[in-house]
């Protein structure tokens, strides 16, 4: 068990193939057996080794953002077990960007799980030290290659019933889907499991409260601050992207200052934008 950097965030990589160690992470993360992992590959070729159907979409989404942020859910090979697709009848699949990662994907020739390097239900690690403050000694090995330069997890894409479909906003924006699609893709999963698409998942300790506008949350933090909770603002500027980098450790750095409540102002729908707030909605879900 090994945590690794990707582009997004930081991952807890174990061989696919190795029941023993898949068990492990699950075990490490505090996930739940039965919720499905990514398997992440070296290369596109290696699509067909873990996908027994790889649908035109699919192709061309792995052509055009591949190595990247992005995540195909797909019909599963006899390659994929039970575990790792969580007994259903698909497989998450991605080639992430990374240097370090693919160094390690690429030397290592096999298919690595990777959940994020958290335990289960909050903060995803953008940093090395994110996983050592989350796991300690119960993680053999960590990689360190700096800040994930993204900040934010895959989208995660099922092209498994033909139709694409947007199960978790992320890195890769709908609108750069559609582009090259050249079609409108649905959002939302159905019955397909996401953990996260649980109401509470990406939380701090601390509650999260989350506004629109600049004025109204500073209005909310000094009436909360009044009232002696120990509040901290988040209102990162810079645009979507600098916000994307920032926004776990900051959630992070808050919660280790004690923070009580986190008012946090969210940016703008659209790009990436639509996962950050995807991300805050869910930090700021009723807690599990
Ligand atoms: O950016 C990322 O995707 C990061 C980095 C480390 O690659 N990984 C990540 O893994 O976010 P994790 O396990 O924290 O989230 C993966 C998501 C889960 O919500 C899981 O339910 C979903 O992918 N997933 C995995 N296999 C699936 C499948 N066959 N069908 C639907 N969803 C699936
Ligand atoms: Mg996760």
């Amino acid at each position: 068990m090994v945590a690794f950097p990707t582009e997004t965030v930081y991952g807890l990589g174990a061989d696919a193939a190795n029941a023993a160690a898949v068990r492990r992470v699950f075990a490490v993360k505090g996930r739940p057996l039965g919720h499905p992992v990514i398997v992440h590959l070296a290369d596109r070729s290696q699509i067909d080794e873990w996908a027994r159907a790889v649908p035109p979409a699919a192709r061309v989404l792995a052509e055009r953002f591949w190595p990247g942020p992005l995540t195909l859910v797909l019909p599963r090979s006899a390659r994929a077990s039970d575990l790792v697709t969580g007994g259903q009848d698909t497989v998450a699949l991605r080639v992430p960007s990374d240097p370090v990662a693919r160094e390690i994907l690429q030397r290592a020739g096999i298919g690595i799980i990777a959940p994020s390097a958290n335990r289960f239900g909050t903060v995803s690690a953008t940093r090395a030290e994110h996983v050592v403050a989350d796991f300690g000694d119960a993680v053999d090995l960590i990689v360190d290659g700096g800040p994930a330069a993204l900040g934010i997890e895959s989208t995660i894409v099922s092209v498994a019933g033909g139709e694409a479909a947007v199960l978790r906003p992320g890195g890769v924006s709908r609108e750069q889907i559609e582009d090259v699609l050249g079609a409108p893709v649905r959002v939302g999963g159905g019955e397909i499991r996401v953990p996260g698409s649980l109401p509470s998942h990406y939380a701090p300790r601390a509650q999260v409260e989350v506004f629109d506008e600049l004025a109204p949350a500073e209005e909310r933090t000094r009436s909360l601050r009044a009232n002696g909770v120990r509040v901290e603002l988040l209102a990162p500027g810079g645009g979507a992207e600098a916000y994307a980098r920032q926004l776990y450790e900051r959630l992070r750095e808050a919660d280790r200052r004690g923070a009580q409540t986190i008012v946090v102002v969210a940016p703008a729908e659209g790009g990436l934008g639509t996962a950050i707030r995807d991300r805050l909605r869910r930090a700021a879900g009723p807690r599990m």
